[in-house]
């Protein structure tokens, strides 16, 4: 086996522009597609988890951001800018570093979960908290780098976000040897949809599949535009990561769920806990909040008679459980030390 080169480097001839470069990598990519036996017996289905948080970050972002970074090297811009509800400024900064650019993040005070807050830091980005949600982040970061073109824009809006996203879709259909017949994955400003769904087209186009899934996006029900029909301009979920009313890829989704016979639904942050704990205690995957929300969409459909029984489900997690400790930890109680003794251990294993 040699090692896994990065995705730049495994689907080169497939991803617009990058031919010739020498890529910004983590070596992201290449992440694992684990059976989980217990969704799979819960819903009568084969699914599976796509398990987004082993990426260099932690998140799927690192897919767009090798793209988005090899790119702005290329264009000669020394610094880029983000808005993020974490993963993007985390993925942002560690990219930015190996690029030898210099980062900024704009994030919503007080609503990014710890660990993200934590990476930003470390990786050396100039965090700026805003008083004010995602999509008042996305548009001062729009302006800003409209007004100043040298500033590199790493948003999903930047195309080539999206053309490194894809091809998650290819190594799903690469492992399965088919198109799974149906694809779920939170949603929220809508960039990583388009970017499955183009893979998925992708990949069909060219043979290499036979089938194309139905695309299932969830929305937490707080912040679920695509769901309602319209904007919400006060998002909230316990979901931070996905904690967005105004997804800048409207079209992108539309088009997923139209063209693939697919649907948007939106899941309770009391749904989203609870597929947050099941996937931790049954699969032993430990994912953060939003990512939770592919699986309770699917549990949700199915039981609404919307998903079949004997289908193909891949579940995209988006993001490590590690980035968001405080949820994890939500209403554990004070524990009592134990004595450094063996018999007292014994008897809080109810062994004796
Ligand atoms: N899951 C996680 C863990 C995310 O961080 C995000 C987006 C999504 C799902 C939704 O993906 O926006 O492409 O529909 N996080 C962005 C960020 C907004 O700033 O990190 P999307």
């Amino acid at each position: 086996h040699s090692r896994w080169p990065g995705l730049i480097a495994a689907y080169r001839d497939r991803l617009e522009g990058a031919a010739d470069w020498e890529p910004v990598t983590l070596f992201e990519g290449g992440t694992p597609l684990v059976p989980a036996p217990h969704l799979s017996e819960l819903t009568g289905c084969e699914v599976y988890l796509k398990v987004e948080g082993a990426n260099p970050t932690g998140s799927f972002k690192d897919r767009g951001m090798t793209m988005a970074m090899t790119d702005a090297k290329y264009r000669g811009q020394k610094a880029v800018l983000c808005a993020s509800t974490g993963n993007t400024s985390a993925s942002a900064a560690a990219y930015a570093t190996r690029a030898g650019m210099s980062c900024a993040v704009l994030i919503p005070q007080g609503k990014i979960a710890m660990g993200k807050l934590a990476q930003a830091v470390m990786l050396g980005a100039k965090i700026i908290q805003v008083d004010g949600n995602f999509d008042d982040c996305l548009e001062l970061a729009r302006k800003v780098t409209s007004d100043f073109p040298e500033v590199g824009l790493v948003n999903s809006v930047n195309p080539a976000r999206i053309e490194g996203q894809k091809t998650a879709s290819f190594e799903i259909c690469d492992v399965l040897g088919k198109a799974p017949d149906v694809h779920a994955l939170p949603v929220g400003n809508a960039g990583n949809i388009t970017a499955y769904w183009r893979g998925y087209r992708e990949y069909y186009a060219d043979g290499r599949t036979n089938g194309l899934p139905r695309m299932l996006g969830v929305q937490a029900a707080g912040a679920a535009p695509l769901v309602n029909g319209a904007p919400v301009s006060n998002p909230e979920t316990i979901a931070t990561a996905i904690r967005i009313g105004a997804p800048a890829s409207w079209n992108g989704a539309m088009e997923a769920k139209e063209q693939s016979g697919g649907t948007f639904r939106a899941a309770t942050d009391e749904e989203i806990l609870e597929a947050y704990r099941l996937i931790a205690a049954t699969e032993g995957v430990f994912v953060e909040p939003a990512s939770a929300a592919s699986v309770a969409g699917v549990l949700a459909a199915r039981k609404e008679g919307w998903l079949d029984s004997g289908l193909t489900v891949v579940c995209t997690v988006t993001g490590n459980g590690l980035k968001d400790p405080d949820t994890a930890l939500l209403g554990m109680p004070q524990v009592q030390a134990i004595a450094v003794d063996p018999v007292a251990i014994a008897r809080e294993l109810e062994l004796a």
